[in-house]
């Protein structure tokens, strides 16, 4: 684990925290400190929000073990985990309702939850230390930072994506995680024979995300024995989606060849 992903959590991280100019449209931050390998989409909302005592100092315990920032530094699970095990590595983990279920029915894997709404990783951290959970640890920024950076080619038995933000307005589209070049860094970071486990209760962005999954040459749909449990535990997001009555879809991939 490199030292400054180390570091204590002092302050922003990546845009999370921060206001960013945004077009007149709403769309694409105007944000002269990025500059990517493809044009990049900002899939969260600036949201602010503070911590309670209570998380602030079960943040302060447990960060400078299991939390980091997002850097540009490869990461070295091994060391951070103080072990070797399957890596799965959730994007968007929210308040990680399924991130702390699943790392607890699946104790032989190691998880990593990525997420920039602080508060949603304070919650996380404080079920982490209430239920002494050892295989999670928390990365605070973009996920497209994280794939493109901090997480080698053919390095991942499972990647998830439970109820990213639809972004439903047309104009908005573009703001979307889920589009064809995601699909494309998610398949090269994959293991072959890793899985990607989507789901989503947006039925307009289960199509766009069908369509794009699909058309990845890495991945198809599975059809052998899975690396990881599909059994998910309903998300706080879902929760929510249930009692408005939405339907949810479940999108699963394997990867198929390197
Ligand atoms: C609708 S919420 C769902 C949260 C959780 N998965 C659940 O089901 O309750 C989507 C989450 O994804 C996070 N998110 C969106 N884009 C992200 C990105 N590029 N990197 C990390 N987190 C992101 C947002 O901050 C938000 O918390």
């Amino acid at each position: 684990m490199p030292e400054s992903a180390l570091m204590r959590d002092n302050g922003p991280v990546n845009q999370a925290d921060q206001d960013i100019p945004t077009s007149p449209e709403g769309g694409q931050p105007q944000d002269p400190r990025r500059s990517r390998l493809h044009p990049r989409v900002t899939s969260f909302r600036s949201r602010r929000g503070s911590l309670t005592a209570a998380q602030q100092a079960s943040w302060d315990r447990q960060w400078p073990s299991i939390g980091a920032d997002v850097s540009d530094n490869l990461l070295d699970t091994a060391e951070w985990f103080g072990r070797e095990a399957p890596l799965i590595l959730e994007i968007g983990s929210g308040t990680g309702t399924a991130t702390a279920a699943m790392a607890k029915a699946e104790p032989h894997v190691n998880l990593i939850a990525v997420e920039v709404y602080r508060p949603g990783l304070a919650q996380l951290l404080q079920q982490i230390e209430r239920d002494a959970i050892p295989n999670i640890r928390v990365l605070r920024g973009d996920a497209m930072d994280v794939l493109e950076n901090m997480i080698g080619p053919e390095s991942l038995t499972g990647v998830r994506v439970f109820f990213p933000d639809p972004w439903p307005k047309t104009r908005h589209h573009k703001r979307r995680l889920l589009q064809p070049p995601t699909f494309k860094l998610i398949a090269s970071r994959l293991k072959t024979g890793g899985v990607l486990h989507v789901a989503t209760d947006h039925a307009e962005y289960a199509e766009a995300i069908a369509d794009a999954g699909n058309a990845e040459p890495l991945l198809t749909s599975l059809d052998w024995e899975s690396p990881m449990t599909h059994e998910r535990p309903v998300t706080k997001f879902e929760d929510k989606a249930h009692r408005v009555g939405s339907t949810i879809t479940e999108l699963i991939w394997g990867k198929i060849r390197a």
